[in-house]
């Protein structure tokens, strides 16, 4: 019996902060629908229905339209309204602007910015054709603190999450009064497999001991959804303190400071 509860959908849902994402909702008693680039999406829709709800895993490479366009349609076939979408998936690529690889950049701005807005152009306009009759209409963009600094030895990938951030508090206040929220996830360094594959792990950032906490930052960020927060930052005092900071220093100071710690230490 699926059709009393509300559907979720989270991209990149299979592991890291969006399977804690999906998790959360689960608990909340949505079902989920799952997108995931390797077959362990399979596992973690397994390791969700064991929170007593549907989830329908589905593997898309989000870098390409025909990947995002695929999940849309699944997750479009299952003939449900959305009540929640989460825009998560994202990718790192760290080093020195000189030495990164320029098909490494684009792939990542193809996940990051051009496959958030494709999901976001689906997801407005279902919603907004379900009307407000059908339960919650929520969305969820994942950003990052990355949003607020400029991003040395990662000099690409924290303007994507800026891109991320602006345009979640622009359809923000299109979709007001059509009753549909979105909200900003800014989460801190997290405890995931994220700067190991954008080759980070001989900086600061590959040590996972000192980060957040995904299941937490995923909670801070599902608790600000459901409360129609425009944004969040995910994480413990000391990285909302640090988005605090970023409000009152310079643009320099913040890349000298960011760049110490993603700069490759070897
Ligand atoms: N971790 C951090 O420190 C941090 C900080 C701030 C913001 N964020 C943001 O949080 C979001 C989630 O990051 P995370 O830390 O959870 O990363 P992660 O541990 O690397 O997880 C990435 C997820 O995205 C999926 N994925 C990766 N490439 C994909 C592709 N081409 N097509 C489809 N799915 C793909 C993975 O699927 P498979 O496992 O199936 O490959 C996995 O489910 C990202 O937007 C990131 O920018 C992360």
């Amino acid at each position: 019996m699926t059709a009393n509860r509300p559907l979720a959908l989270v991209t990149g849902g299979s592991s890291g902060i969006g399977f804690q994402l999906a998790a959360r909702l689960a608990e909340r008693g949505h079902d989920v629908a799952i997108s995931g680039q390797s077959e362990r999406v399979h596992d973690a829709a397994k390791e969700l229905e064991e929170l007593g709800v549907e989830a329908y895993p589905f593997r898309a490479d989000a870098a390409t339209f025909d990947g995002v366009e695929a999940f849309w349609r699944f997750v479009a076939d299952l003939g449900r309204p959305i009540n929640v979408a989460c825009l998560n998936v994202g990718i790192g690529v760290g080093g020195a602007f000189a030495d990164t690889d320029l098909d490494d950049e684009l792939r990542m701005i193809a996940i990051n910015c051009a496959g958030t807005v494709h999901m976001a152009k689906r997801v407005v306009r279902a919603m907004l054709d379900q009307g407000p009759d059908q339960g919650d209409r929520r969305i969820l963009v994942v950003s990052s603190v990355s949003a607020t600094t400029p991003t040395p030895y990662e000099p690409v990938y924290g303007p994507t999450k800026a891109f991320g951030f602006s345009f979640a508090e622009s359809i923000r206040e299109e979709l007001r009064e059509d009753g549909i929220t979105v909200t900003a996830l800014l989460p801190g360094a997290t405890d995931s497999e994220f700067h190991a594959n954008a080759g980070m792990g001989d900086t600061v950032f590959g040590d996972n001991s000192w980060k957040n906490d995904r299941t937490e930052v995923a909670r801070h960020g599902i608790e600000a959804l459901f409360a129609g927060d425009d944004h969040v930052v995910g994480g413990d005092e000391a990285t909302k303190q640090q988005v605090v900071d970023h409000r009152s220093m310079s643009e320099p100071e913040k890349a000298a400071r960011q760049g110490a710690m993603a700069r490759p230490q070897r």
